[in-house]
């Protein structure tokens, strides 16, 4: 199996290379597409030195900062023109411990999508603030009720998918551009009737640089996934309906 763990970037100069030392240490297999939006503080220039002295590390450059969701669809399709039967989700900044990750490729023969879980029983946050816990439960419950999934970490930035499950969606057409975007793919996995799996995860809170997260990216997420529940009900309730005219 050819995996491809593709690693978004903005401003991760001090993190980035220890989260790429512990993921080629822990799986020495896959290759890592780091996807860089002109950093300023250089991060760029780094992933280009770190790409220099192992083949297994690629670069792609964007021009400008474009979001989390459109760095990793750039990614993704980077990789979908090339042979990878796998693609990883990792953050830069070691919140996402790449010694985890074999924990999630062992569940790829029986799912479509493996989710590294912060809220399965096994699963935790350490050394988070508690706003930031409270975003994010009441962000995936939120996302449950509308959405009727039944997976519990929605927003999730360390998954595995299948090739196949990224060649079934319609990458061009995602919209959000900010950490939605992680409930959009699972919405559009969870919908075409794919198995996702959740596995256990401990998430530790980044000690090196800044979080990206911000008011607007909450904003954008909560009016994507009131505008996808409401059109996926209306789409329910227009095909049991039949009017009779007399
Ligand atoms: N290229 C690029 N462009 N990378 C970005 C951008 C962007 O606009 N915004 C963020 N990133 C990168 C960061 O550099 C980091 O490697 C990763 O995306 C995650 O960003 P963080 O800012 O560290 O996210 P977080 O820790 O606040 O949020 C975590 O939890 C979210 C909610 O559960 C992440 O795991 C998210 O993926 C997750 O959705
Ligand atoms: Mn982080």
């Amino acid at each position: 199996m050819k995996i491809l763990t593709v690693i978004p970037t903005y401003n991760e100069i001090d993190a980035l290379p220890t989260t790429v030392d512990r993921l080629r240490a822990a799986v020495p297999e896959s290759e890592v597409l780091i996807v860089d939006d002109n950093s300023p503080d250089g991060t760029g220039d780094l992933a280009d030195e770190m790409s220099a002295a192992d083949e297994m590390i690629h670069v792609l450059h964007r021009t400008q900062k474009n979001g989390l969701g459109g760095a990793y669809i750039a990614g993704f399709q980077w990789g979908l023109a090339r042979d990878y039967d796998a693609f990883v989700e990792l953050d830069a900044d070691g919140s996402h411990q790449p010694e985890q990750l074999p924990d999630l490729l062992s569940r790829l023969d029986e799912s479509d999508l493996v989710i590294g879980s912060r809220w399965v029983p096994g699963g935790s946050v350490v050394n988070w603030p508690l706003h930031r816990e409270v975003i994010s439960r009441t962000g995936s419950f939120y996302s449950r009720t509308m959405l009727g999934l039944k997976v519990r970490d929605i927003t999730a930035g360390f998954r595995v998918f299948r090739r196949s499950t990224l060649e079934d969606i319609d990458l061009s057409s995602i919209e959000s551009v900010g950490y939605g975007f992680q409930v959009d793919m699972t919405f559009r996995v969870a919908r075409q009737g794919k198995v996702i799996t959740e596995v256990p995860i401990t998430f530790v809170e980044r000690t090196l640089g800044e979080s990206k997260m911000n008011g607007g990216i909450v904003l954008e997420a909560v009016a994507n996934v009131t505008k996808w529940g409401l059109a996926a009900r209306a789409e329910t309730l227009t095909q049991k309906i039949r009017v009779f005219t007399p």
